[in-house]
């Protein structure tokens, strides 16, 4: 006998208040923070899904670990600790540990990026993108056409296109491409992964012209339980061994610990060749701190070491990915059209879909990621023209499309909370005719998302 209901494999054991708010306070609240669901205060959000990075709860195994930090400046035992763990799935030559991705990030390109260069991935998150950017370099992002496609089936929507790779290596030139990356899972195109038949097609192709091959892989356990589920062959496998397989077709990565590996802050770099290592650690020592501690205190090192232990259960991954697809079917199955199949940290609800009268260029994401929260106190994140539609050359297009990603907290929320944030959509989509547009009242000059004022229309 199997049963349906899905049980969160853990108990609570510290929690933390929830305080409700009425719609008519929150229509004063979200006013006053502009219309950015970014200037909330969280204690005014009732589900918030803003994001699953760093809100995870850690397990009592972790804070337990966190007692055992030793806060050395050079050469702490919690070092060898994290770098263990890392390396025990990620076997890279050199990890090097800093305060999160973006962190990484920023090493990596000042080290490989600058004018003329140009680096490809299946798409670049947006920090990912801005780091690059920032430089002087060019980011290119080149998934499946599938993977522009909200309604398409694909398993794998996160495929870097192949085709387009060898065609963008031959037109750029391989002198100009610094590396190649692939970001598991997909997040930006909607938290789709990618099939170990690509990762190791990409990493074919990238021996073959000589270019380096990094993982942006914030999400790899989900991705490898993804790639377990439904890739032909793969279905015996222990997720650890596909991990170690994924990691062996590259020679480095760029990490946020704030998503799998269950931290609440963290990330690192890793690669194989010595001097990139040099240079990167060079940077680190700039702006993160001592090669052994990052940008990190010892006890986070600690509880991340721990949390690469849990991330890899089974039981755990089944019931995080399975419990997505709770939220995602629920909406999809009340006419509300969502990216499918649906992603591993996230369900993304196509704004463009819903909102059909609100033109890209008065942002529908928005529109209804402000409705969610003043109708049901939920806070998600439009993924679509506000994030990246402004372009390097300061002009403005519509992006690829127009989502609202609710992202979903690791271990944080009950089937209770998210039997409520279907309620709350449900209603949100029957009054869907009635909302409006946006404008942007003030903007920033990069990153707009986070700081833009908006204005009703
Ligand atoms: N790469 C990907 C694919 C990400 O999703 C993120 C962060 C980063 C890099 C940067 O990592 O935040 O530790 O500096 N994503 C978060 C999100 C912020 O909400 O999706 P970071």
């Amino acid at each position: 006998m199997t049963f349906k209901t899905i049980i969160e494999p853990f108990k609570i054991h510290s929690v933390a208040p929830i305080r409700m708010t009425t719609p008519q306070e929150r229509e004063r609240l979200i006013e006053q923070a502009g219309y950015n669901l970014f200037s909330l205060r969280s204690d005014d959000v009732l589900i918030d899904l803003l994001t699953d990075s760093g809100t995870g709860a850690m397990s009592r195994n972790q804070w337990a670990a966190i007692q055992h930090g030793d806060e050395s400046y050079a050469g702490s035992p919690s070092w060898e600790i994290f770098r263990n763990a890392v390396q025990n799935l990620f076997p890279f030559k050199h990890v090097i540990p800093t305060h999160q991705g973006r962190a990484a990030e920023k090493i990596l390109f000042t080290a490989i990026g600058g004018s003329g260069k140009v680096i490809a991935n299946n798409t670049h998150f947006d920090t990912t993108r801005a780091n690059i950017e920032y430089t002087g370099a060019e980011a290119v992002d080149l998934v499946i056409p599938e993977g522009l496609e909200p309604a398409s089936r694909h398993p794998f929507k996160g495929n870097m296109d192949l085709i387009a790779l060898e065609k963008f290596i031959n037109t750029r030139g391989v002198e100009n491409i610094p590396a190649v990356m692939i970001t598991i899972t997909n997040n930006s195109g909607g938290g789709q992964p990618v099939s170990l038949e690509n990762i190791r097609a990409v990493s074919a192709i990238c021996k073959k012209y000589g270019l380096p091959f990094f993982l942006d892989a914030c999400r790899f356990a989900e991705n490898a339980w993804f790639i377990r589920e439904r890739e032909v062959g793969q279905g015996d496998r222990d997720v650890v061994d596909i991990i170690r397989e994924i990691a062996s077709l590259a020679d480095g990565m760029t990490m946020s610990a704030k998503k799998d590996p269950l931290g609440n802050i963290g990330g690192w770099l890793a690669m194989n060749d010595d001097e990139l290592a040099v240079n990167c650690r060079n940077l680190l020592i700039l702006t993160e701190g001592f090669p052994t501690y990052g940008g990190l205190a010892g006890r986070d090192l600690e509880a991340l070491a721990v949390g690469l232990t849990e991330i890899v259960s089974h039981d755990y991954l089944k019931y995080r990915i399975e419990s997505t697809a709770y939220l995602g079917n629920a909406l999809a199955k009340a006419g509300i059209s969502v990216v499918q199949p649906i992603g591993g940290h996230a369900v993304y609800i196509d704004a463009r879909a819903l909102l059909p009268h609100i033109p890209p260029l008065q942002y529908p994401g928005q529109a209804l990621a402000v409705a969610l929260y003043k109708v049901g106190g939920i806070r998600g994140c439009e993924i679509g023209t506000v994030m990246f539609g402004r372009k390097p050359d300061g002009s403005e297009e519509p992006s690829a499309m127009d989502l609202v990603r609710l992202a979903i907290p690791r271990r944080t929320y009950t089937q209770s909370h998210i039997d409520y944030v279907i309620e709350v959509c449900i209603e949100v989509a029957k009054n869907a005719a009635q909302l409006r547009g946006y404008r942007i009242a003030v903007e920033p000059a990069a990153l707009r998302h986070f700081t833009s004022v908006f204005a009703p229309l």
